[in-house]
C-alpha cells in the first residue's frame, strides 16, 4: 500500500500535522512509537530498553490508518462454489507474477543514504523524518491487512491467498526500507508496538476494495512522479531514497491491478447505483485527504523542488483516469471546480488548525471550529454532488502483465 486514506477513512503516505521528533542528528537513538492514548505511551515507555527515548506521534483525522475487515464474508466472496465469477486462471497469471518477484534484490542500500541523511538540516530534516515515518506507517498498514488476507482465504481459496501474501512480502519490504531510512536519522519506529497499540478502522470488504484500490494506484501515481520529477531535476536528489521509487512503484501498480481483478470478479459492487455513489466517496475521500495532507507539509514537497498543489493535481488527475477503467463512476477532477472547491477546503482546514494552536480554553475553541467544520462539510458534499464522469469497462486485458511508465 502506498497511501494513506482518512476523512473517513484512508491516505496518504506523506504527512502529518505532528509534532515528532524532536531529537537532533547528534541526539540518541530514538525509538519512535506512534500511540492513540496517553496510556499506551506511558506503558510502551515503561516496556522499553533503556537507551531508547520515545516520542508519542499524535493521531489526527489525517495520519495513516490501519485496517481490518469482516474475514468471514471475505472467504465467502473467494469460495469458487458460492462465486461462479472468479476466474482462477486469471488469479493464476497474477499469482506467477507475483511469484515473479521483480523487486528480490532492489531494496538494497548503500552508504550514500547515512551520507545523504547527515546533510539535510534545519526545518527540512524534521519533515523528512516525517515522510518517512508516515510512509512507513503506511506501508506497514497494507502489510497487516495482506498478511491477514493471505492466512484467513488460504482454505478457501489458496491461488488469492497466497497472492495476498506475496503482497504482504512487498509492503514489509516497502516498510523495512523506510524504517532503515529513519535510522539514518537515528530513529526507528516500532512496528512490533504499532500493530498492538493502533486502532483498527473496520471496513467491510467491499469498501477494503475500493479504498486499497485506490490507495495502491495513487501510491503508484505518487511515487512515479517523484521519480520522475526527480530525474530530471537532480539538483533536488537530496536523499537516495526516491532513486528506488521507479520499481518500487511497480509494486504498488501491479498491486491495484490485483485489486482491480478481485472488483470485477464481485460485480455487484461494480454494477448498480450504491456502487457509483461509493465509488464517487471513496475517490472524494482519498483525494482530499491527500491534498489537506499535503498542503499541510509544503515545506517537503518544496523542499524536492515541487510545487505541492501542482504535484498533488497531478496525481489526483491520473490516478482518476486510471480509476475510471474500473470503477462505475469517478469524480470530474478536471473541472476547475474541483480544484477550486479543493482549495477552499485547505483554507478552511488552516483556520481549523489555527484555532488549536490559539491560547483558548476548549470550550471557547469547538465553538470556533463549529462554523468552520460546517463550511468545511458543505465545501465536501458540493464537491461530491458536482456532475460525475459515469465510467467502468469490463475489458479484462489489461490485467496482463505490464509496466507503465
Ligand atoms: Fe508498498
Ligand atoms: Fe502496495
Amino acid at each position: 500500500m502506498a497511501t494513506e486514506m482518512a476523512l473517513v477513512k484512508p491516505i496518504s503516505k506523506f504527512g502529518t500535522s505532528s509534532p515528532i521528533f524532536s531529537n537532533s542528528r547528534y541526539g540518541k537513538f530514538t525509538t519512535v512509537r506512534m500511540s492513540s492514548t496517553s496510556q499506551s505511551t506511558a506503558k510502551a515507555a515503561a516496556k522499553g530498553g533503556k537507551k531508547a527515548a520515545k516520542t508519542a506521534i499524535k493521531e489526527t483525522l489525517l495520519t495513516p490508518r490501519f485496517y481490518t475487515t469482516d474475514f468471514d464474508e471475505m472467504e465467502a466472496l473467494f469460495n469458487t462454489e458460492i462465486n461462479k465469477n472468479l476466474n482462477q486462471s486469471e488469479f493464476e497469471a497474477l499469482l506467477q507474477e507475483f511469484k515473479t518477484d521483480y523487486n528480490q534484490t532492489h531494496f538494497v542500500r548503500n552508504k550514500e543514504f547515512k551520507e545523504a541523511a547527515d546533510k539535510i538540516d534545519g526545518p527540512l530534516r524534521q519533515i523528512f523524518v516525517e515522510f518517512l515515518e508516515r510512509s512507513c506507517t503506511a506501508e506497514f498498514s497494507g502489510f497487516l491487512l495482506y498478511k491477514e488476507l493471505g492466512r484467513r482465504l488460504k482454505k478457501t481459496n489458496p491461488v488469492v491467498a497466497e497472492i495476498f501474501s506475496l503482497m504482504s512480502r512487498d509492503e514489509a519490504r516497502h516498510a523495512g526500507f523506510l524504517n532503515k531510512g529513519l535510522s539514518d536519522f537515528n530513529l526507528a519506529l516500532d512496528l512490533g508496538f504499532l500493530t498492538k497499540a493502533r486502532k483498527y478502522t473496520f471496513f467491510k470488504p467491499k469498501f477494503i476494495f475500493y479504498a486499497t484500490y485506490l490507495s495502491e494506484k495513487i501510491g503508484y501515481w505518487r511515487y512515479i512522479t517523484i521519480y520522475r520529477h526527480l530525474k530530471e531535476n537532480p539538483e533536488y536528489q537530496c536523499y537516495p531514497i526516491f532513486k528506488y521509487f521507479e520499481n518500487w512503484c511497480q509494486d504498488e501498480n501491479r498491486h491495484g491491478d490485483f485489486f482491480s481483478a478481485l472488483l470485477k470478479a464481485q460485480p455487484q459492487f461494480l454494477n448498480d447505483w450504491k456502487a457509483k455513489l461509493w465509488s464517487r466517496f471513496f475517490c472524494l475521500s482519498v483525494y482530499v485527504t491527500m491534498y489537506l495532507n499535503d498542503c499541510q507539509r509544503t515545506a517537503f514537497y518544496e523542499g524536492i523542488g515541487l510545487d505541492t498543489k501542482e504535484f498533488d493535481m497531478h496525481v489526483i488527475i491520473e490516478t482518476n483516469r486510471t480509476t475510471a477503467r474500473i470503477f462505475p463512476a469517478v469524480l470530474d477532477v478536471e473541472n476547475p471546480e474541483f480544484k477550486r472547491r479543493l482549495d477552499k477546503m485547505v483554507e478552511i482546514n488552516e483556520q481549523l488548525l489555527a484555532v488549536g494552536e490559539t491560547s483558548d480554553i476548549p470550550l471557547v475553541k469547538n465553538l470556533k471550529r463549529i462554523p468552520l467544520i460546517a463550511a468545511l462539510a458543505s465545501e465536501l458534499l458540493a464537491t461530491y454532488l458536482m456532475p460525475p464522469i459515469e465510467s467502468g469497462s469490463v475489458d479484462f486485458a489489461e490485467f496482463e502483465p505490464q509496466l507503465v511508465y
